[in-house]
């Protein structure tokens, strides 16, 4: 299979030196890159700013933004057999950036913001018979907001995971998931180091491939 993978947070940049992002680090979306690459797929990686490494194997397209991001996928789509968009795409972006960095006195106590496109479903009608792989981290209810992201977005499976967990989600190198597809019963996973987790997803994308 060609696999495209997602990771890391973007930034939404507000003048050269200051942006909005948030805490992801990029260790869920590597740990799927690497695993999907030790069986032989091969992976494009498109990564936000992160500090990680590249997994052996894996072609890596570095971005900034959520429209960066988005370019980049619509460039890479038509290419690939699967999409895993575990990326925390910021929602929002400054409605203006500045090219020179804003001093003190010029800014306003309020910052004006402009929703950015919402990726999966900007993609959704290249989608074809590609597989496409959401992420849900969450603070509330997990699987129920889990589902209605799958249902919202038409993707194949959702990974649904509760961030408020100290072992689960931002920075840590395990996680505790559970997958929801269209078809299947959830299937909750117990805790596991986010390359099985990778693994996990990479069993279920080869037991459901349709190209
Ligand atoms: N996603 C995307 N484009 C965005 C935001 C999110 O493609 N602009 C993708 C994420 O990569 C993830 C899935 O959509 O696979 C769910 O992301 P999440 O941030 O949980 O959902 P939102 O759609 O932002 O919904 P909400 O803010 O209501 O939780």
């Amino acid at each position: 299979m060609q696999i495209l993978v997602t990771a890391g947070p973007t930034r939404e940049h507000l003048d050269p030196v200051r942006f909005l992002s948030n805490r992801s680090t990029g260790k869920m979306g590597f740990a799927i890159a690497q695993a999907a690459a030790e069986r032989g797929h091969a992976v494009t990686l498109i990564a936000g700013p992160v500090t990680l490494p590249t997994p052996p194997g894996v072609t890596r397209v570095d971005v900034v933004s959520a429209l960066d991001m988005l370019d980049a996928v619509q460039r890479h789509l038509p290419q690939h057999d699967a999409l895993v968009m575990c990326a925390a795409v910021a929602d929002w972006r400054p409605a203006r950036a500045s090219a020179n960095k804003l001093k003190k006195s010029d800014m306003q106590p309020v910052l004006m913001l402009e929703p950015n496109p919402d990726i999966l479903k900007t993609v959704r009608p290249l989608k074809g018979a590609r597989l496409f792989v959401g992420f849900a981290a969450e603070t509330g209810d997990p699987l129920a907001e889990a589902q209605r992201k799958l249902a919202d977005k038409g993707l194949d499976l959702i990974i649904a995971n509760d961030v408020t967990q100290p072992d689960a989600g931002f920075a840590v190198d395990t996680n505790r998931v559970t997958l929801i597809s269209a078809t299947e019963p959830p299937a909750g996973l117990p805790l596991m180091s986010k390359l099985d987790v990778g693994r996990a997803i990479l069993s279920w994308l080869e037991r459901h491939v349709r190209a």
